[in-house]
């Protein structure tokens, strides 16, 4: 009778287990290697020899019934807990998407174009000369003798005696008139390297050159071609100023100042007070760097200019640290969408 007993006790609790889980841990306890069932098995031997082969066949065939009826109940539990995963897994259609993030152009970008447009709008056309220079175009064919600071070792990065990392994109302006005859009137955008690493300096940056060479080209040529320039990237209330500077590549040279956009020209902290901010080097080609490059400077004169593009994104966004623009900082670059 005990097997008969074994096997409901067995039954009742397995058709009670709700998971196939717990119907697991119920199969261990009777069929399992420390289960009652198999522990009836092991019993077999305190038995005398003739018994043995009579229970030990009824306990085979409890061991079977009750295997089959795990096996049903096993099916069941597994296919009842399939249906209900996926009915739980469900797409809900009509919940919102994730939305990509979506990408901005960087503000050097940004004022580079807009320069290019910008100068295009006047007839110049862009050249972009190579990074690494020769000091020939980057600084010999623009009258920087040997013992300029310019050329100095602890700004300028060497590669080899003759090569170097441009430090300006003036080097442009000597490939341009080489291979192109005036009227010349190019747009030279493009990396510059410099030792220099502070607030407002950074090792790499970029300038924006310009080179216009023709007949008859004046002072006063540049001075309007920079009041329009002032008024599209900054207001349409900008004016320029020039103030007498130097520069080894022009004659006379001169530095420009926009008035400052925040005060109006009134004097405020970002102009410190004086109502004029400097945004570019400028000047008259001087008549040796149109000899180099074989141009006649008693018939064609020209205008050149330079801009560092970083410092005109600063300006033109208020940003007090050029760092803002390498460290790509997605909060900060996020604020430049249209
Ligand atoms: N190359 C100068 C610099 O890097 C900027 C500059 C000044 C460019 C005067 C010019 C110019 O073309 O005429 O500081």
């Amino acid at each position: 009778m005990e097997d008969l007993d074994l096997l409901q006790e067995a039954a009742s609790e397995a058709e009670a287990a709700k998971d196939s889980r717990t119907l697991y841990e119920v199969k261990m306890k009777f069929l399992g290697r420390t289960g009652k069932v198999t522990g009836l098995l092991k019993s077999m031997k305190e038995l005398a020899a003739e018994a043995r082969p009579a229970f030990g066949k009824r306990v085979n065939a409890l061991r079977e019934a009750l295997e089959e009826k795990f096996a049903a109940l096993e099916e069941k539990l597994k296919r009842k807990e399939l249906e209900e995963k996926l009915a739980g897994e469900q797409i809900d259609v009509t919940l919102p998407g994730r939305r990509a993030k979506e990408g901005a152009l960087h503000p050097v970008t940004r004022v580079k174009d807009k320069l290019i447009d910008l100068f295009s709008g006047m007839g110049f056309e862009v050249f972009e000369g190579p990074e690494i220079e020769n000091e020939y175009y980057n600084f010999t064919a623009l009258n920087t003798p040997a013992d300029h600071p310019a050329r100095d070792m602890q700004d300028t990065f060497y590669l080899t005696e003759e090569f170097l990392l441009r430090t300006q994109t003036s080097a442009g302006q000597i490939r341009v008139m080489e291979q192109k005859k005036p009227p010349i009137k190019i747009l030279s955008p493009g990396r510059v390297f410099r030792s220099d690493d502070d607030a407002t300096h950074s090792p790499m940056f970029h300038q924006m050159e310009g080179l216009v060479v023709d007949k008859g080209i004046t002072l006063c040529d540049l001075q309007g071609m920079l009041d329009e320039f002032a008024k599209k990237m900054f207001s349409e209330t900008s004016k320029t100023r020039l103030r007498p500077s130097y520069f080894p590549f022009t004659e006379p040279s001169v530095e420009v100042d926009v008035s400052c956009a925040a005060c109006g020209g009134k004097g405020c902290s970002l102009c410190k007070g004086t109502g004029w901010i400097e945004v570019l080097g400028a000047g008259m080609v001087n008549r040796r760097v149109l000899e180099n490059c074989s141009v006649d400077p008693d018939v064609y004169s020209g205008f050149a200019f330079g801009m560092g593009i970083e410092r005109i994104a600063m300006l033109k966004y208020g940003l007090g640290n050029i760092k803002l623009l390498t460290e790509n900082d997605t909060r900060f670059l996020e604020q430049f969408k249209d």
